[in-house]
């Protein structure tokens, strides 16, 4: 979603900002642009096109300044043209803004009574304005553009991460945050503050993270705070661990397939604290964790997309294996449910990015509605989600650029695994053996994720014929059918292929009306407990002509046939199966995708983090 940058230094920063938009642009973006404080002026470029083409504006241009900001834009409020691109401008007032501002009618209808004009559709020319109505003509002791701006936040309902600069005062810029990602780069003599670490990989890695309802000054020298109270705080420095190696493309064509590709490393790394252990504790989630789960008499999992679907095997996992009756929801909807609250529950959120709007709404409304215990299973450190849970566990993908989350889900997946071995073990559910079976199951994944890596070329040519449909079926049974969700979404988000999901027993109820020869049907067939009643069920679609492309083990009994086109997975995994699976459904995607000229990491319409609800 919108990404922010902002940068004051001795030197012009139009690079360093165009370098950090570059570095956002994974989030997903329909317009970008810049304002700098060139001498004593404002000035603002803007473009409907990539990051690469406002370079080209800036350099025809020849913009260059000490201070600046800039922003790459997802519409929400207006379309996707110029007019609507940030910065907005007010006077000689600027801002780049990230989120949504509810009130933005009321306050536009106030700001048009005193004389302002607008100009665009954006919820955002409201804080442009507003700032400079309480800048009221320029910087004095008690006027400060640090000042103006904190007026103004206290003014806005809704979710924000705003940079400001002023053409009056070329000393610093300002930037608040409320419920949307920001923090602030450190570096010698200059400054810099950006939506995630990774924009400001190439000018520093010393980043503090500011929480809802800071506004801070950024100057050359360093950084003020304040907090929601008014009060100046000092916030942490943290040195991220981010290298500029793990954003590079290195040797992939695009992040997601190199994404696909590191998923044995991403899973050694995050089970490494198992890998040498004879067993499992509950400290792997916490310090406090054995005494919170032996408190707990169920589990909650609230979560969006593809982290819904991690939650959704993992339900299998815990009730199956611990005992523990388990419940999942999306996020978006329990947020504004009348639910009825287990303050024995432990809430589960699930997240890759850890900003999700809806994500985080759901936790706090938990706790709101009194639950006690959370745990937060997320994949960047720091996150607003990671600081919101009582518990927490780091899953070690490492950043994942491109929009369809491949490697955090299946890092998710490694970690619910490991946490049903806790659960399960505290409830006096597994012997000291099964334990030990488990911990080498956990052990073999990366091995078996990568001999499941081989199954590409074969996959590729599925991906030749899907790429030429409009539907596709997913079909799968038990803890598969969240395997077969999530390989349907993969599929039309970047492929923009119609896919659905069913549980295959679901079949005869409704969905077998759609098949005939020109729906392509993906199975997913382990050989587990359920696979006579798949074989059935794929018998149904078969009758109605139906082309099934059947995902199964070495030891499934299914032979291709006309119509019937079977990849045997080379690796199993036990109950850790679905994480296997996982594997070629990636790939059909992103091959379908390719095959069709999509921009496989920045699909239409969709943003990496998903900051507003
Ligand atoms: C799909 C995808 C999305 C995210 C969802 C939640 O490939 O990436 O469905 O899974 O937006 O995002 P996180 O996990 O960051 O909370």
């Amino acid at each position: 979603m919108c990404g922010i940058v902002g940068a004051i230094a001795k030197r012009n920063t139009v690079p360093i900002l165009l370098e950090g938009l570059k570095r956002l642009e994974y989030r997903g973006y329909d317009s970008a642009g810049l304002a700098v404080v060139d001498g004593g002026a404002l000035r603002r470029i803007r473009s409907t096109g990539r990051v690469a083409e406002l370079e080209k504006f800036a350099q025809a241009d020849a913009v260059s300044g000490a201070l600046g900001i800039a922003h790459t834009r997802w519409a929400t409020h207006g379309a996707p043209e110029e007019r609507n691109a940030h910065p907005h401008v007010s006077g000689g007032v600027s801002v780049v803004h990230n989120g949504i501002i509810e009130n933005h009618d009321a306050m536009r209808e106030r700001l048009r009574a005193k004389g302002y004009a607008f100009v665009s559709d954006t919820d955002t020319e409201v804080i442009a304005h507003l700032v400079h109505s309480n800048l009221q003509g320029g910087r004095s002791a008690e006027h400060t553009l640090f000042d103006a701006v904190k007026k103004s936040v206290a003014e806005l309902i809704g979710a924000y991460a705003i940079a400001v600069v002023s053409e009056s005062d070329k000393s610093c810029f300002i930037v608040a945050r409320h419920g949307a990602p920001l923090l602030l780069g450190l570096g010698d003599g200059e400054n810099f503050a950006a939506s995630d670490t990774s924009a400001l990989i190439q000018v520093t890695q010393r980043v503090v993270y500011l929480e809802d309802g800071d506004v801070a000054e950024i100057t050359l020298g360093g950084h003020t705070i304040c907090d929601a109270r008014g009060n100046t705080v000092a916030r942490p420095v943290f040195v991220s661990q981010l290298t500029a190696g793990a954003v590079e493309l290195g040797p992939y064509s695009h992040y997601m397939q190199k994404e696909i590709f590191e998923q044995p490393m991403a899973v050694a790394n995050t089970l490494e604290m198992v890998t040498n252990a004879h067993s499992v504790a509950p400290q792997l989630f916490g310090a406090d964790a054995e005494e919170v789960f032996r408190d707990i008499d169920s589990v909650l999992i609230l979560a969006c997309g593809t982290s819904f679907h991690a939650g959704m095997v993992a339900r299998y996992w815990l009730e199956g294996f611990a005992g523990i009756p388990c419940n999942v929801e999306i996020a978006s909807e329990y947020r504004y449910r009348d639910s009825v609250p287990d303050p024995k529950a432990l809430v589960i959120t699930i997240s890759q990015s850890g900003e999700t709007a809806d994500t985080l709404a759901a936790l706090q409304h938990a706790k709101a509605i009194g639950h006690r215990h959370s745990l937060s299973i997320c994949n960047v450190p720091e996150s607003a989600l990671l600081r919101a849970s009582g518990l927490r566990f780091l899953t070690r993908a490492g950043p994942e650029i491109g929009v369809a989350s491949t490697k955090a889900f299946t890092t998710q997946l490694a970690v619910l695994a490991l946490l049903t071995m806790v659960l399960a073990k505290l409830r006096g559910r597994l012997s000291a053996e099964g334990e030990g079976d488990l911990l080498d199951s956990l052990r073999h994944l990366p091995t078996a994720l990568a001999s499941v890596l081989q199954v590409e070329p074969l996959v590729k040519v599925w991906a030749e014929k899907f790429a030429g449909r409009h539907h596709a079926l997913f079909l799968g049974r038990g803890i598969h059918y969240p395997i077969a969700m999530e390989g349907a979404l993969k599929l039309k988000e970047i492929s923009y292929i119609h896919a659905e999901a069913y549980a295959a027993g679901e079949l005869k109820h409704g969905p077998l009306a759609l098949v005939d020869e020109h729906m392509p049907v993906v199975a997913i067939a382990p050989n587990d407990a359920l696979i006579e009643k798949l074989k059935s069920n794929l018998q149904e679609v078969r009758a109605r002509g139906g082309e099934l492309h059947v995902l199964a083990d070495q030891d499934t009994r299914m032979t291709a046939s006309d119509g019937v086109h079977v990849i045997r997975m080379p690796d199993h995994a036990g109950i850790l199966s679905p994480i296997l699976h996982t594997i070629p459904l990636q790939l059909l995607a992103y091959h379908a995708a390719l095959q069709r000229g999509n921009d496989v990491d920045k699909p239409r319409n969709l943003a990496k983090s998903v900051t507003v609800e």
